[in-house]
């Protein structure tokens, strides 16, 4: 998945400078992933400290995190795979707000997609009980859906015409994860409202650092998810969505102040980069108010849904350290 902000890319980055603080041994600490998104960060970490606490707001995310934080073994895992390859496929709400077969005037996915998509995730429901089985399906679906995807990568829009991979049948495939006995926890809500729940060792913030909300961006990730029933809006069926304090040049440093504030862990880390509606000075300037200060930070290339030639490719990524007294 094409996450905007993912960081893919900077985990040996994120890794070096948080032993550099905390230590190498990183065995007793515990590590909260605040905004998790795709949950790499996370994931990066779980075999090395005690346990993980996942967090994101939006639901796609919390599926993808709880399959890989909590998710155990599935015994006949391919059985459960090959049964949903093998559904026909059925005209329900993907298709019917999201496929141009349907005449709603979207192309997000091809009409056979769809159907599929249809039919996989209604039979998903029933293993609802089940969360562990539940969960990696959904979260094996919402993979393999994203894949198919008609978009530039991002569901603010679709292409207008079908792009190649998006011709391709989708297959369900079983996502890999790697189960442990850790206690890990997983939560899907508001960070300024768990920060005052929670506490530990580390706590790594990657906060949105624009205007873009993730619930827009990501709305048919949320739709495939919950598959309830809503009224899809405008021309690209978005749903409603949860609006990020930190997407607003208005409310921004006073969440992340609040966050700050509340913070339970001696260790904070916070990714941010040079062009964020947050300045590097402000960030600064709250993180002095409580305790020892410094940032670090490497060149990184910036997040493309499509090739623009007019934007430079690098930004600055900051990694914002407090060690909290
Ligand atoms: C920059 S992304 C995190 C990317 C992630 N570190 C990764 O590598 O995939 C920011 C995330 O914050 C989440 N988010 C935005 N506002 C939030 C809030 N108030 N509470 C919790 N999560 C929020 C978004 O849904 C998004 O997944």
């Amino acid at each position: 998945m094409n996450y905007i902000g993912s960081k893919t890319k900077l985990i040996p980055f994120l890794k070096e400078t948080i032993k550099g603080i905390v230590g190498e041994d990183l065995s007793q600490k515990s590590l909260c992933d605040l905004f998790a998104g795709s949950g790499v960060v996370g994931r990066a970490f779980k075999d090395e400290v005690d346990f993980i606490i996942s967090n994101d707001i939006e639901y796609y995310s919390y599926v993808l995190n709880y399959n890989a934080l909590l998710g155990k073994t599935i015994h006949h895992a391919c059985d459960y795979i090959e049964t949903l390859n093998e559904l026909k496929p059925l005209e329900g709400l993907i298709y019917q707000h999201y496929c141009e077969g349907s005449g709603c005037g979207r192309v997000y996915f091809s009409d056979l997609n769809g159907q599929k998509i249809d039919a996989l995730r209604q039979a998903i429901e029933s293993y609802k009980e089940d969360k562990n089985l539940y969960y990696f399906l959904l979260a094996s679906l919402l993979k393999s859906a994203d894949k198919v995807a008609n978009t530039a990568s991002v569901y603010s829009s679709f292409l207008k015409t079908l792009k190649p991979l998006a011709c391709k049948e989708m297959v369900l495939e079983g996502l890999d994860f790697e189960p442990d006995e850790k206690s890990h926890q997983v939560f899907c809500e508001d960070a300024n409202t768990l920060i005052s729940k929670i506490k530990g060792d580390i706590l790594y913030l990657d906060p949105p650092y624009n205007h873009r909300q993730y619930g827009a961006n990501y709305h048919l990730l949320n739709t495939i998810a919950f598959y309830d029933v809503f009224e899809p809006q405008g021309k690209t069926g978005v749903r409603n969505y949860i609006s990020s304090p930190y997407c607003k040049r208005g409310s921004a440093f006073s969440a992340l102040e609040a966050l700050i504030r509340e913070a339970q862990f001696h260790y904070i880390f916070l990714s941010y980069n040079d062009e964020g509606l947050i300045s590097q000075s402000d960030i600064a300037q709250i993180m002095r108010r409580y305790g020892r200060y410094e940032a670090q930070s490497i060149p990184h290339q910036r997040f493309k849904a499509y090739d623009n030639k007019q934007c430079k490719n690098f930004t600055r990524e900051y990694l914002h350290i407090l060690e909290k007294f």
